[in-house]
């Protein structure tokens, strides 16, 4: 079916719908994390050229034609924003003191940043929150589950246990409201945030989890030649999880690690991984630094509403507290 065609009867097309794309090019462009329209609809034909090995002047030339025919969204007037945020909804970390820097604890429709070097805390305040979100609202949860994307087998239910008997709940229905996934690679993990969708459908997921949001990503795509594609696939998976948390109402939360940046001399050269395209999405940043045995720093950064600010907090036996 042609084109044109398929737009007047509102149907849904593929990229193998445009002029000039075959199969052995649309599986390039799939390749290089172009999967849908309106993707190409907003490449440069620089970076698909050189990202697909097709050209400029033909990566153009389909991007052309992907504007013509990309669903590239609708207006929305301030009014349905306003109701939407009217929404909004916080959910406790466990510590009042990191509650409060967040203006309340970790926000819904927004994404939040944890990144911090190892042992730092990320995955065991993503644990807090799995136990947390399965409270009811005066209590500083949610009232509904939680996903977990675990892309490094580091989902303990044993932590979750000690953590909700802690909280006086009921540890088997505690872990009956944690679906976790394994994420064998980076295209497995973004898939697995169509099916987090799909499940939302069902479920009242309010919390999704990546841990970790890059390390795939950073050991697939090695090197100089390779950090556009990954940023370019990062920066669609953060989108993704947006879309998620738009939807669904619900918090998410992604953990990354730091590298160091030997030739730095002035400031912190310790940075998170994905650099600005990861930066810019995620709302909220938090950077973790270890202190004195369970003590660790958390730090809000460039918050686009909040003042940056640092608290204490602790790791301790019952979870994520006060110090
Ligand atoms: P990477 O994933 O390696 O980058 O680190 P991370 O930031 O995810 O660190 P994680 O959250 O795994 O923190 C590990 C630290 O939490 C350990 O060094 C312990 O200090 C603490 N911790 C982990 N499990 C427990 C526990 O069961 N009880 C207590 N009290 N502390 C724990
Ligand atoms: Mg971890």
């Amino acid at each position: 079916m042609d084109l044109a065609k398929k737009k007047e009867e509102n149907k849904e097309y593929t990229i193998e719908d445009l002029p000039g794309v075959g199969q052995a090019t649309a599986e390039k462009l799939r390749d290089a994390g172009y999967t849908d329209l309106i993707e190409l609809a907003v490449a440069s034909p620089k970076d698909l050229g050189e990202l697909t090995g097709i050209g400029e002047g033909v990566a153009q030339k389909i991007i052309t034609a992907a504007r013509k025919y990309a669903n590239v969204g609708q207006f929305e007037t301030g009014d349905v924003i306003f109701e939407r945020r009217k929404n909004l909804a916080k959910l406790t970390t466990g510590s009042k003191e990191l509650d409060t820097l967040l203006g309340g604890g970790m926000e819904t429709q927004s994404i939040t940043e944890l990144f911090g070097e190892f042992g730092s805390g990320k995955t065991q305040i993503v644990h807090q929150l799995a136990v947390n979100v399965q409270l009811p609202p005066e209590k500083g949860g949610l009232g509904g589950e939680a996903i977990f994307i675990d892309t490094e087998n580091t989902f303990r239910p044993e932590r979750v246990v000690q953590m909700a008997k802690s909280l006086g709940l009921e540890h088997n229905e505690v872990l009956k409201k944690i679906h976790v996934a394994r994420a064998f690679n980076s295209s497995h993990q973004m898939l697995l945030v169509d099916k987090a969708m799909e499940l939302a459908k069902k479920v009242p997921i309010r919390l999704l989890i990546v841990d970790s949001l890059t390390a795939h990503f950073r050991a697939e795509y090695v090197g100089r030649s390779s950090l556009a594609q990954r940023q370019q696939l990062l920066n669609r998976h953060m989108h993704d999880l947006l879309r998620f948390a738009d939807i669904n109402n619900a918090v998410v939360a992604v953990t990354n690690q730091v590298t160091t940046n030997p030739g730095q001399l002035f400031g912190d050269p310790t940075h998170p991984i994905g650099g600005n395209i990861v930066g810019h999405t995620a709302t909220y940043r938090i950077y973790l630094r270890k202190s004195k045995g369970i003590r660790r720093i958390a730090r809000l950064i460039d918050s686009p509403s909040l003042p940056d600010g640092e608290v204490v907090i602790t790791i301790k036996e019952e979870g994520i507290r006060d110090p």
